[in-house]
């Protein structure tokens, strides 16, 4: 199985036409309408977002204006008055769906819950007092570090609730990382579990809490809730721990919805890019609530009766938008899941979409490519007629996962919706939209109405068909970020000034490459820039470079990616020890085990390499270029002419 190449992808000419029944009985019924409705948000994107706005969410009070656009800062419905829990909760209260399953939830072990739009409406409101009581105030932000069960989201929609913005951490971050994002976002408090189940064994989330706000290293932090959840012996600091099931006894349910300014900070999420620590991408109210909502209803073909599944974490965008907020906000029923694809159980997931019925999946190339090396048997074991779309997020997914996905699970039935976006974007922004757009598999297809994207050269030039070049959107989205948490320079120096039109013009750019068809579709090629990204996770290469480093045996270190057949890329990491230190296999584990520790077991690199030296230009720079074809066991292509000391890249090749 081979990611897809340039030339893979060109000969890709396979076209799945959206089948019959289900265009009839889509939201968007046609490539004519969806061509008009591209074309009207096109001639006026404001006007086609303002009348959104005001069709399909709930204002305390309108907007002013629809856009304040002062590049790189944009505004969306300022003066408008909303709020996103009561989007998602309140307003379905005095409809049918006050009754209907909200969130379903399949545990690990073997627990389940389902909570209906009441009865979360409840716990939200109840657990926003808790947090009103703790002190926290609108504003103020609010760290979650959990596992995938309920209380995630009901502590999300609280914060929303209150104008608390959260910031969620993935529990598969380390202690070290989940401190580093606490001090940047200046929590005042976390919420946590005791523990948390990943695939057969308990995390020990609360030991890394305490590890993480030990020695008062986030000074900002007054209080700690847990979520009992596992039931193992934790420590809870007298005064500053409290048991979330404790607070909440007895407090009233009601608490209503704040109205924040459509501008308010929603969330920070953080995420890696090519240079320096992970940055706090900000996401206000009013914009993201549309975003998320529209795109999700459009390009999933949200129906009311649908069982929605997104197996993503909500540590991540995808879990934000579109299994808490976008669902939500559309009155969907949104399954949520504790466990993971794992060989111990490979039917598992399939089991899951037999017991509830799930019409609609979404999940990522690299669970894909593992389900594939299960065996179809696997699926083929459940009745999987249920499901009547299918979507995938995260990495370009390769054509053969992508027909196999179709075959195996959709039944041949399914459209795949392959959606291109970004914890920056905030929800889809390239989607075939399905019962509109032919797919082919392997291409994102075609931008989301309002969405102005386009392939240009450094200068902001358009390509021509099928010339590579660097993916572009040219006009502000509702669903963008704002700027990066406590740094606003550095949001206009990341994603706006790469690309430079002569004409001034502002273009956001945040590092994907990309191709367009003769036919228009768009096939996204993958990051240019040090990102890498390891099961449909990003990661920098700077980020592990400086866990690397900063081990006392290491003197440098250089990450590149290779390519993986399960995870699409894998970290390498070159390494050159410091004098007193000697390469051995305890020392490679010790060294990832370090990283795992700095930063998280995603991070934990496939192979290291030591090295005497690396191949630098004369200036002092890793040549990464070589770097990734050795790594890749590749000829090392290209001038070589650069480079400082031939020696080094010759005794490289050498050794395996
Ligand atoms: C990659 C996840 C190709 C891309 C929502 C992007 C994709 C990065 C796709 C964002 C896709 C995501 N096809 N590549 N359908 N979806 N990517 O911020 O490189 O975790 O820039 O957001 O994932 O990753 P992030």
């Amino acid at each position: 199985m081979s990611q897809p190449t340039i030339e893979s992808i060109l000969q890709e000419k396979r076209l799945f036409q959206p089948p019959a029944e289900f265009s009839q009985n889509a939201h968007i019924k046609s490539l004519d309408e969806y061509q008009q409705l591209y074309d009207k948000a096109k001639a006026n994107p404001e006007q086609f977002w303002a009348e959104l706005a005001e069709k399909e969410l709930h204002w305390f009070q309108k907007w002013d204006t629809v856009l304040d656009w002062q590049p790189p800062f944009a505004k969306w419905f300022v003066g408008g008055k909303i709020n996103i829990s009561y989007n998602c909760l309140d307003r379905h209260l005095t409809t049918w769906r006050r009754n209907k399953a909200a969130l379903i939830w399949e545990g690990e072990p073997g627990d389940s819950r389902t909570l209906t739009y009441a009865q979360l409406h409840r716990e939200v409101c109840q657990f926003a007092n808790v947090l009103k009581q703790l002190g926290v105030q609108k504003g103020d932000r609010v760290g979650i570090y959990m596992p995938m069960i309920p209380e995630a989201a009901i502590a999300m929609l609280a914060c929303a609730r209150i104008g608390a913005p959260h910031t969620v951490v993935f529990g598969g971050f380390s202690a070290e990382a989940l401190r580093d994002r606490l001090i940047d976002g200046e929590a005042k408090l976390v919420i946590t579990a005791d523990g948390g189940w990943r695939k057969d064994a308990i995390v020990a989330l609360k030991d890394e809490v305490d590890k993480a706000l030990d020695n008062d290293a986030v000074p900002t932090i007054e209080n700690v809730l847990v979520v009992k959840r596992t039931s193992q012996n934790i420590h809870m600091e007298p005064g500053r721990d409290h048991w979330w099931h404790d607070l909440q006894q007895g407090v009233s349910a009601d608490c209503p919805a704040e109205p924040m300014d459509s501008e308010d900070m929603l969330f920070i999420l953080y995420t890696s890019g090519s240079t320096g620590k992970p940055k706090g991408v900000v996401h206000t109210t009013g914009g993201y609530n549309l975003y998320t909502h529209i795109t999700l209803k459009w390009a999933f073909d949200l129906q009311d009766t649908d069982v929605y599944w997104c197996t993503a974490d909500v540590g991540w965008i995808t879990g934000h938008s579109y299994i808490v907020y976008g669902p939500l906000s559309n009155g969907a029923t949104t399954l949520m899941y504790e466990g993971a694809p794992r060989a111990s159980n490979p039917g598992a997931l399939w089991e899951v979409v037999e017991k509830y019925g799930v019409n609609i999946f979404y999940t990522a190339p690299t669970a894909i490519r593992a389900f594939i090396k299960m065996g179809e048997h696997h699926p083929k074991a459940r009745n999987l007629s249920s499901l009547r779309l299918l979507g995938t997020v995260g990495e370009p997914i390769n054509p053969e996962a992508w027909m196999w996905y179709y075959r195996v699970i959709g039944g041949g039935r399914c459209p795949v919706v392959d959606t291109w976006w970004q914890t920056e974007t905030g929800g889809f922004m390239i989607t075939p939209l399905p019962g509109a757009i032919p797919t082919k598999p392997g291409s994102a297809t075609f931008p989301f109405p309002g969405i102005l994207t386009d392939i240009v050269d450094l200068e902001g030039n358009s390509v021509e068909d099928n010339q590579g070049g660097y993916l572009v959107v040219k006009h502000p989205w509702p669903g963008m970020m704002r700027t990066v948490y406590g740094d606003p320079d550095r949001f206009r120096r990341t994603y706006w000034e790469h690309i430079q039109p002569k004409d001034g013009q502002y273009l956001y750019f945040a590092g994907d490459g990309a191709r367009k068809d003769e036919d228009g579709y768009f096939w996204v090629m993958g990051r240019v820039d040090d990102v890498i990204n390891v099961a449909g996770h990003r990661l920098g290469t700077m980020e592990i470079e400086s866990a690397l480093v900063s081990h006392p045996a290491v003197a440098e270190a250089a990450v590149v990616g290779t390519p993986d057949e399960l995870k699409g890329e894998d970290v390498f990491a070159f390494v050159t020890l410091e004098s007193d230190y000697e390469a051995s296999d305890e020392l490679e584990k010790e060294l990832k085990a370090h990283v795992v520790k700095e930063i998280g077991a995603i991070a934990r690199p496939g192979r290291i390499r030591f090295t005497d030296g690396m191949p630098k230009t004369r200036s002092g720079k890793i040549m990464r270029r070589l770097l990734r074809n050795l790594a890749s066991g590749q000829e090392v292509v290209g001038d070589t002419s650069t480079l400082e000391d031939r020696s080094v890249l010759d005794k490289l090749r050498g050794g395996a």
